[in-house]
């Protein structure tokens, strides 16, 4: 079929020659606003035809994939597949596969032996220690480095024993928390005794770690009748009452004066979150041995 040039846009009605704009060297419509006249320039055709193919695989995508919700439900594809499904499938595979070596970890197990497993601790240890930066590292710090009021767990150091059981019954429990069983520490406050007699006692408690408190200072009196029932003649430390050791330099809220001060005159008693009902016993057990571990080759 032949078309009649002078029925084109632009051409002449009567030669049929399209006028071609001078500046742009684009042909014209042939619509004329007093001199004002429009270029032809069509849609390009590459854009068009990208339209229509994204437009087309849209489509494709609305009929196999899930796409539509209504309601609540949603339309499931020709594929029916199911994302929220997938991710349940998937992670049940990854807690199976560590519920393999996870399993180790329940009851009393032998941490002697699990520490010694060459092929274990590869896969334990990592996971142990996102648990901890999950977990702990809010109060403990990332490396257990501790913080004012939250003890360093890195330094071999320990209140309630350093062992792996014993850390893991520590998290079992809590201190100063709200399970029937939680270790209690509580330092009691002084504020009734004399301004001028905490004083000397914080002066006192202040020189131990450095080994320069004066036994004959009138502190060290004050010590022996107040303080040793707890922390042991010289400050070294209850164990049964939670008490810190006040001789060395592993200390939970500072041994200065003036923060000793403090401590005689408002007592303290931090809490740490039993964790019996956040985590699994695996977990607490593989913690435990985890937090063992950071201070290994460390210690008084
Ligand atoms: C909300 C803050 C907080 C969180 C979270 C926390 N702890 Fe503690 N933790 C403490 C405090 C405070 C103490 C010291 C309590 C006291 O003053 O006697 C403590 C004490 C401990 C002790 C005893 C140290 C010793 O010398 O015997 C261990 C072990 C411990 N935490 C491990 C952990 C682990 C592992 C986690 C993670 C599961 C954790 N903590 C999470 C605050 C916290
Ligand atoms: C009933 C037992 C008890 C008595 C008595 C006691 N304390 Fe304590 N003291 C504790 C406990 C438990 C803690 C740990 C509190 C905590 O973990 O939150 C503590 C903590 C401290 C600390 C903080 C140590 C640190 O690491 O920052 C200092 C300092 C201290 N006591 C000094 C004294 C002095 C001085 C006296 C005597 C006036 C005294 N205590 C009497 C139980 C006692």
């Amino acid at each position: 079929m032949t078309t009649d040039p002078r029925a084109l846009p632009g051409a002449d009605p009567h030669t049929g020659n399209r006028e071609i704009d001078p500046v742009t060297g684009y042909d014209t419509t042939g619509h004329d606003w007093g001199g004002i006249k429009e270029l032809n320039t069509p849609f390009p055709r590459i854009a068009f035809v990208a339209l229509l193919l994204s437009f087309l695989i849209a489509l494709t995508g609305w009929i196999l994939l899930p796409a539509w919700p209504y309601g609540r439900d949603f339309t499931r594809g020709l594929l029916g597949l199911e994302q929220g499904e997938m991710a349940q499938r998937g992670a049940r595979a990854m807690a199976e596969i560590r519920q393999g070596w996870l399993g180790r970890f329940e009851g009393t197990p032998d941490f002697e032996a699990l520490a010694g497993d060459a092929g274990l601790m590869p896969q334990a240890m990592p996971a142990a220690g996102r648990l901890f930066g999950d977990n702990c590292a809010l109060c403990h710090s990332r490396e257990g480095g501790g913080g004012p009021g939250f003890p360093v767990l890195n330094d071999g150091h320990w209140l309630w024993g350093g062992a792996p059981e014993d850390i893991a019954e520590t998290l079992r429990v809590g201190i100063n928390a709200d399970h029937p069983e939680t270790r209690i520490a509580q330092m009691p406050a002084f504020d009734w005794m004399e301004r001028a007699e905490r004083i000397a006692l914080a002066d006192y408690v202040a020189g131990l770690p450095a080994g320069r408190a004066d036994p004959s200072a009138p502190g060290a009196a004050l010590f022996a009748e107040n303080c040793a029932a707890c922390h042991g003649e010289s400050g070294e430390g209850g164990l049964d009452v939670g008490a810190p050791t006040l001789t060395d330099a592993a200390v939970i809220y500072g041994q200065d004066s003036a923060t000793v001060l403090e401590t005689i005159t408002r007592g303290r008693a931090g809490v740490m979150p039993n964790w019996s009902d956040r985590l699994s016993a695996a977990e607490i057990n593989l913690l435990g041995l985890y937090v063992a571990r950071l201070s290994e080759g460390k210690g008084p």
